[in-house]
């Protein structure tokens, strides 16, 4: 089939079947076009838990997927490629955050949303990019705490809060492959773009760049700002919703190496638009959970959403 015979389809079959396509905004841009709501992963972590839709297809990685049967059981939640995992997800078992644990009595532990299952069951709040330092404010000031599984975004909230944390050493293989001195010779070429980041960056990059927040944040920002142009450090497929929203400003994304110009995350590229058809086709393949696992999971994941509605950061 063609990529035009394959869209087609897949707008057949989601109509018939009555799905939802829930879609990352690191997603390739057809499955962007295609997907009913593109978001961040606290936007598509709470359109997951309000949908009433009965099947969600979930274009994004493994452990959002996951976020949405936890969050909705009752509904079928199928991801286009079930090998669609993150380096942070893979750096953290939930074998090896119980002797973490061990190591660090009378610590809670809040892990970021990139996590398994097992993970998220261990811990007793999840936070997103889009939360974290809000979050992380509103605990008591004498809380210790455990934060898991990535250093860089840790690092970047204990910076902002004055905490100290203690960092599960794990990292964002994509965006931690950015480069100081990279942005730098970009700055100077283009002294009239800001640079904006993800707080899944190494600290060198966040030392130089304008602004640092979550996906959302960065749109939210790119759209306020009065600047025509800027210098981008994270995943290149988040250009599509910004060039889409601000067709009158220019984006450099900031390359990953000497020779490539991109910077892709690997599993988030792995859902193309065949294994979205199949998938919603056959209804396979499909996020499995067991009971216990929805259970112990989903409350970290709910207080992280009750809590940010208390906080007025989401609705
Ligand atoms: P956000 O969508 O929460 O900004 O996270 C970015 C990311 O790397 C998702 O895997
Ligand atoms: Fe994981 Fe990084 Fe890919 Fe996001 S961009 S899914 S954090 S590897």
């Amino acid at each position: 089939m063609t990529n035009e015979e394959l869209k087609k389809e897949i707008i057949r079959l989601k109509k018939e079947k009555n799905a939802v396509i829930l879609g990352h905004y690191y997603q390739i841009d057809e499955i962007q076009e295609l997907s009913d709501y593109i978001g961040d992963s606290l936007a598509l972590a709470q359109e997951a838990q309000r949908t009433d839709a009965p099947i969600i297809v979930f274009c994004g990685v493994h452990f959002m997927a996951e976020t949405a049967k936890i969050l909705n059981p009752s509904r079928k939640v199928l991801l286009p490629d079930v090998n669609a995992s993150c380096s942070l997800a893979e750096s953290c078992t939930g074998e090896d955050l119980r002797r973490f644990k061990a190591e660090h009595p009378g610590h809670i532990v809040v892990s970021y949303v990139n996590c398994s299952a097992e993970v998220k069951a261990e811990s007793d709040l999840i936070c997103t990019s889009g939360n974290a330092e809000k979050l992380i404010n509103a605990l008591p000031a004498d809380q210790k705490i455990i934060f898991a599984p990535d250093k860089n975004l840790g690092g970047y909230i204990n910076s902002q809060t004055g905490r100290n944390m203690v960092l599960w050493n794990g990292v964002c293989t994509v965006h931690d492959a950015l480069q100081a001195e990279n942005i730098l010779k970009l700055k100077q070429q283009n002294p009239d773009a800001p640079v904006v980041a993800h707080p899944e960056c190494n600290s060198a990059v966040l030392a130089v760049s304008e602004f640092v927040g979550s996906t959302k944040a960065m749109l939210n920002y790119i759209a306020k700002s009065d600047n025509k142009r800027f210098i981008v450090a994270t995943e290149s497929g988040i250009l599509y919703e910004m060039r889409r929203n601000n067709p009158d400003k220019e984006f450099i994304a900031v390359p990953s190496g000497e020779n490539c110009a991109c910077t892709d995350c690997a599993y988030m590229k792995m859902n193309t638009l065949e294994k979205l058809y199949k998938c919603l086709r056959d209804e396979q393949p499909e996020i499995v959970l067991s009971e216990e696992m929805i259970e112990k999971a989903a409350r970290p994941i709910v207080r992280m959403l009750d809590m940010s509605r208390e906080l007025g950061i989401i609705k």
